[in-house]
């Protein structure tokens, strides 16, 4: 099956990406699975509830997030009955909502997906080692066919884990940092690995923000409201190619497509 991952998707510019080519991109690589990292999809910060509903009926299968999940406080509710969208499974277990979750492809097979978040330079969270490990078990029980969305800062972590899970799991994809990477691969047992899928949003910007608020605050280190920004466009993640049966990945190919 050809599983599409993309980046952290950055306010309208970013959700306007999805609308404008996922059904051109699902004819052109038959895509049967679509996981968006969507931390950032309202303007920026978190996710409300409205903005989730619309970025599942523009064919997005599963939403993962990251240490913006709880930017926008409607999502606490949304996120315990909406099982589609994760929040870090290595967040306290009191938290809403849960850290994976079991969905089902476009050609039929059950896909698990799991999200984390890192603990070198981020707030302090507990082991996405120990957490991953944990949902893995679990849902090895059901599917073959598991995708790690590792949201983290330092390219250690995010290579380390990796490796970790090398034979378990079909993909560790990195997200977090918008800056796609140019090390996917395919590990020795048959795992697909990028160490940063990108952002979905503005390029002309810093990260999606707006230049000069960013450039001000790095300048003079005084407080400034960093506006998305608009232009140059782009809608960057990668495709994989997994076996349904086995859960391993025969390939994976970066994507990175201009938003007129
Ligand atoms: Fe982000
Ligand atoms: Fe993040």
């Amino acid at each position: 099956m050809n599983i599409l991952a993309i980046g952290d998707v950055v306010g309208n510019p970013g959700r306007r990406a999805i609308a404008e080519t996922f059904s051109q991109i699902r004819e052109q690589y038959s895509v049967d699975f679509f996981i968006a990292n969507c931390e950032n999809a309202a303007a920026g910060s978190g996710i409300t509830p409205k903005i989730a509903d619309e970025i599942f009926s523009m064919g997005v299968d599963v939403i993962t997030m990251g240490d913006h999940v709880w930017d926008q406080k409607d999502v606490f509710d949304y996120i315990q009955k909406h099982e589609r969208i994760l929040r870090p499974a290595n967040y306290p277990r009191e938290a809403p909502g849960k850290g994976s979750v079991i969905a089902v492809s476009r050609d039929g097979h059950k896909v698990g997906v799991i999200n984390a978040v890192g603990q070198v330079f981020m707030k302090p969270v507990d082991s996405p080692f120990a957490a991953v490990k944990e949902e893995v078990a679990r849902i090895a029980k059901e599917t073959p066919v598991i995708i790690v969305d590792i949201h983290a800062e330092a390219t250690s972590e995010k290579i380390a884990l990796g490796w970790y899970l090398d034979g378990q799991v079909s993909a560790v994809l990195g997200t977090h940092t918008h800056v796609q990477t140019a090390d996917e691969r395919i590990f020795p047992k048959g795992m697909a690995y990028i160490t940063d899928l990108g952002m979905t949003g503005p390029y002309r910007s810093v990260l999606g923000r707006e230049i000069e608020p960013v450039l001000r605050r790095f300048t003079t280190q005084l407080p400034s409201r960093f506006g998305v920004a608009e232009e140059d466009v782009k809608l960057m993640g990668v495709l994989i190619e997994v076996d349904h049966l086995t859960g391993k990945a025969g390939k994976i190919s970066r994507i990175s497509i201009d938003i007129p």
